[in-house]
């Protein structure tokens, strides 16, 4: 594999993707194929080798764009997608436009000019809920939101491609992802900023809603074995291993930035929210992969992070963003 079509690599766990690549690989050239939504930001790239990283500006759900972005790439990643379950909320066109239309555009594409490895990044949210146990890959899938069922739509175009045409489809469900550069929507980043501002977090219904957190640079090392050692047609867990319930992790957040558990405001849960997540990634395990950040150092660098870069998320914060804060949260 020489050169690397990623989507969406200038998003949170697609940028660390890039590096990881470029770290990792030094004959692997990446092109980063990335319509810079609100959530794409280039800086989360700044400073990557500029001769093996080339950035396309362009969108998925662009028939024409991707299939000329994937000439003479041996692979493509797609991370791109819309990713947020509070704004699938809001409104699901743009979740279906990308997470479903453009993953078709994508193996339509890579048909076509017969790519030698395609890999959808998915998330265990396509499972749903699960109050106990953990999933497996050969379980149903469940899910219960806009952003969850248009992955899994997404998810089932691509397998069908690979029962229909062979082609080589490899999928993966990473669980709740945190680390540097995470778009501040997200729970971790929104606490840890609305914290260092003196902001109240906003924490759904009783606070006891279950997620499993893996570390970002983990998270791509899971894609990355999937990717170069996964068979086609089949599905990996990639599991944190780190199952927190809500008010745990917020609890943690605001140990960490210096802040007391006053800042933490009650407020209308989630519509449909999922209880718990679970995954079982001993099928990933069984290629090799295991994740390497323990969770109290994960949290301990990752708040570090936000504390000590705020060049980066506070441009963010403003414009669109505080107009959707408003939406969101305005009314509580
Ligand atoms: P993100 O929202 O930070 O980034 C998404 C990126 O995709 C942005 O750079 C955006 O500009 C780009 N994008 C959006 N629509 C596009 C389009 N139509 N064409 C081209 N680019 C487009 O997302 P993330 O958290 O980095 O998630 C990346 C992938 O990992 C997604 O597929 C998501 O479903 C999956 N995932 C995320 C998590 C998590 O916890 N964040 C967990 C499991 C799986
Ligand atoms: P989120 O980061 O949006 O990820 P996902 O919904 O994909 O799991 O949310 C993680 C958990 O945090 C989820 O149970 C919802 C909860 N949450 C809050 O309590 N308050 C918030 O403001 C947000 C954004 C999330």
């Amino acid at each position: 594999m020489k050169r690397i079509l990623v989507t969406g690599g200038a998003g949170f766990i697609g940028s660390a993707f890039v590096r990881y690549q470029l770290e990792t690989y030094p004959d692997v050239h990446v092109v980063n194929f990335d319509k810079l939504t609100y959530a794409g930001n280039l800086d989360n790239v700044k400073g990557v080798d500029d001769k093996r990283h080339t950035f396309i500006k362009g969108d998925i759900a662009d028939a024409g764009a991707i299939t000329e972005a994937m000439k003479g790439c041996d692979a493509v990643v797609n991370f791109a997608a819309e990713t947020h379950v509070d704004r699938s909320i809001l409104g699901a066109a743009e979740f279906i436009n990308t997470d479903i239309t453009g993953v078709y555009n994508i193996v339509e594409a890579a048909k076509t000019l017969g790519t030698k490895r395609v890999l959808l990044v998915s998330t265990d949210e396509v499972y749903g809920s699960i109050l106990d146990g953990s999933f497996k890959e050969s379980d149903p899938v469940g899910p219960r939101n806009p952003y969850s069922a248009s992955k899994a739509g997404g998810e089932l175009i691509g397998l069908s491609y690979f029962h229909t045409f062979g082609l080589p489809v490899v999928i993966t469900r990473g669980s709740n992802t945190y680390g540097p550069f995470q778009y501040p929507e997200k729970v971790l980043p929104l606490f840890v900023t609305n914290a260092i501002d003196d902001i109240p977090v906003p924490l759904y219904g009783d606070g006891k809603n279950v997620r499993d957190w893996l570390y970002v640079d983990d998270h791509c090392s899971g894609i990355d074995t999937a990717l170069r050692k996964g068979e086609p047609g089949q599905i990996y867990n990639v599991a944190g291993g780190n199952e927190r319930e809500n008010i745990v992790l917020t609890h943690r957040i605001l140990e960490l930035a210096g802040k007391t558990a006053a800042l933490i405001k009650p407020v209308a849960d989630r519509p449909g929210h999922d209880r718990r997540y679970s995954i079982d990634a001993s099928k990933l395990h069984a290629l090799g992969w295991q994740p390497k950040m323990d969770w109290d150092a994960g949290m301990a660098l990752t708040v570090k992070w936000y504390r000590d870069n705020e060049w980066w998320w506070r441009k963010i914060k403003t414009g669109e963003y505080l107009e959707y804060y408003k939406r969101q949260y305005g009314g509580q």
